[in-house]
């Protein structure tokens, strides 16, 4: 196994919320893949943003942080990958323990990625009520 890089990230829930209450359209569509927008949309209680909501977007966008810093590339577009949670979303076969993925879905960071050499990206999120982590690990 060869590392190319690793990269963490820790974000204060609150400062999420504040920008999700100000200017919710704007901030999601640049920092949400259209797949992760559908879920946050999911987790709002009767139509209002939802601790889900803020924890969900706090995690992603810690997520991205650290592919930012895993990279060293500032240029990584955020809506253009998303975190893919197999039990979630396909497979009946599929268990919890099935491993979370990275998924890259916009030219720009296949190039970024495909410049360094990543063939795999292991990553890890994680919340609690103040803070969201994330955790990326690029493998050659
Ligand atoms: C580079 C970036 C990820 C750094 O984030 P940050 O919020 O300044 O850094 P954090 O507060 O998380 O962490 C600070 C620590 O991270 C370290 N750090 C900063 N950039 C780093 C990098 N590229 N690689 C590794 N570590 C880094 C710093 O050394 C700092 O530690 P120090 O205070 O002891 O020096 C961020 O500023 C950035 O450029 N993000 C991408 C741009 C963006 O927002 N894009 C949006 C696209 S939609």
């Amino acid at each position: 196994m060869v590392i190319l890089g690793i990269g963490t990230d820790i974000v204060k829930n609150q400062r999420i919320q504040h920008i999700l209450r100000r200017h919710p359209a704007r901030f999601l569509q640049k920092v949400l893949h259209p797949t992760e927008i559908k879920q946050f949309e999911s987790k709002k209680d009767d139509g209002q943003i939802s601790r889900q909501c803020t924890e969900f977007v706090a995690s992603r966008w810690a997520l991205k942080e650290a592919m930012v810093k895993a990279t060293q590339n500032r240029s990584l577009i955020f809506s253009g990958m998303y975190l893919y949670k197999p039990h979630l979303e396909s497979a009946e076969s599929a268990t919890p323990n099935d491993k979370i993925q990275v998924k890259i879905d916009h030219p720009k960071n296949q190039e970024i990625l495909d410049s360094l050499g990543v063939r795999s990206i292991h990553s890890s999120i994680s919340h609690e009520d103040d803070y969201s982590i994330a955790f990326v690990v690029l493998e050659k």
